[in-house]
Parts: C-alpha cells; structure tokens; sequence
C-alpha cells in the first residue's frame, strides 16, 4: 500500500492536525506500506501569472516558467495517483481551507489527468479505491456548520476529481473545550 500524507497546517511543532496526521499515518502503516510525505503548506505555486487557459496549454507554446510549473503539477498529481490512502492535515483559516491546500489542489486538478471534459461536464478520472484521511482542526468553527467552508470543499474538490471515500476526522472547536480533540485522538488510535 502507498499513503500520502500531506499537511497544511502553517505551524509546525505546535499543529495539532500535523500531530493527528502522524500518529495516524504511524497506525496506517504496514511493515511494507511506502509512505510518501509532502509539507504542502509551503513552495507550493499559485497559478497566478500563468497565460492561456492553465494547464491547458499545448506543449509547444508553453515558455519555460509554464515547463517548470507543468513538471512540478506532474510530480504532485503522479504522487497523488500512486497513493492507495492519502492522508490530508487542514486546519481551518478564516472559514475556509489554508490557501496553501487550494494551491495543491491548483496544481494537482489537471484536465487530461485528473479529471476530463465530456459532453455531459467535467468527470474525474482517478479511479480505484483510494481511501482519504481528512483531519480538520478548527478553533472555533464546527465542521459541517453553515460557516466551514474548508470541509465541504475538500470533499467537492476530491469528488471532482473521482476519490469519494473520505473519511473525516473531527478535530475542531478546540478553542472552546478539548472534547473533539480526544474523540479525535481516539479515533486515529483504533485505525
Ligand atoms: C490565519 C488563521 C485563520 C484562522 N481562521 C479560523 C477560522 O476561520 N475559524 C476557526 O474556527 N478557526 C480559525 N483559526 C484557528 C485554527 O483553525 C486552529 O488554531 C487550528 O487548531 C489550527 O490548526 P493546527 O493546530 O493544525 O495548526 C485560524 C487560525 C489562523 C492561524
């Protein structure tokens, strides 16, 4: 098995859904699972700047900053297509994902890999069971509340692309009391 773990969250030794995501990636994993990490919550490029219609631009006309960020989109979407089980860390920033995690998605949401136009509207192409992981941390906000615009999107955005098992861990309101945090924890412990 492939897992890909991805955090986003800006704080490093103090994130608590960085601490959830590596102690579940830690209770996923088998002696012969390859687990492949990725910090997106920096060097990830905003697609800003780019000419035509993004990732859309034929081979031949692309110059070489539209090569450059084509190769790198090409490493994160072949990282995500390899992976069986992908673990994402979020926390939740001004009720919406980090733009750091729209960046990935950006970059990993490619026409002709990802997903493809069809006469009916756009399909995902990924296919297979690929299982996601998405743990949420939020100070205040509830998940799934009127104002979390992270976890629905999230799941929107993954679903755009064909991955519809997601599983979401429910680390939020940790302003308010440590209740989901150690329903959280006990959650990735029997994983
Ligand atoms: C820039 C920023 C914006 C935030 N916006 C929200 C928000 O809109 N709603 C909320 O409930 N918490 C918000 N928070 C709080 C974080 O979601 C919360 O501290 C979470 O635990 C951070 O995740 P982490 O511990 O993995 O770093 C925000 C935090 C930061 C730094």
């Amino acid at each position: 098995m492939n897992i890909l773990h991805l955090d986003s969250s800006a704080r490093k030794d103090e994130s608590i859904s960085r601490k959830l995501a590596k102690d579940l990636v830690n209770n996923l994993k088998k002696d012969n699972d390859q687990v492949t990490y990725r910090d997106i919550s920096s060097n990830i490029p905003f697609i800003a700047g780019i000419k035509g219609a993004g990732f859309i631009i034929p081979e031949e006309e692309r110059n070489e900053e539209d090569k450059k960020l084509f190769k790198f989109s090409d490493e994160l979407v072949d990282e995500l297509l390899a992976a069986d089980t992908i673990v994402i860390s979020t926390p939740i920033y001004n009720f919406g994902p980090p733009a750091a995690a729209k960046a990935w998605f950006d970059m990993v949401a490619r026409a002709g890999r990802t997903f493809a136009y069809e006469p009916t509207g756009p399909k995902g192409l990924i296919e297979g069971n690929k299982k996601v992981y998405l743990i949420v941390s939020s100070g205040g906000v509830p998940i799934d509340s009127p104002v979390d615009f992270c976890t629905p999107w999230f799941k929107q955005a993954l679903n755009f692309l064909g991955i519809t098992d997601i599983k979401v861990i429910d680390a939020s309101q940790l302003n308010k009391s440590d209740e989901n945090l150690k329903k959280a924890q006990q959650e990735v412990n029997s994983l």
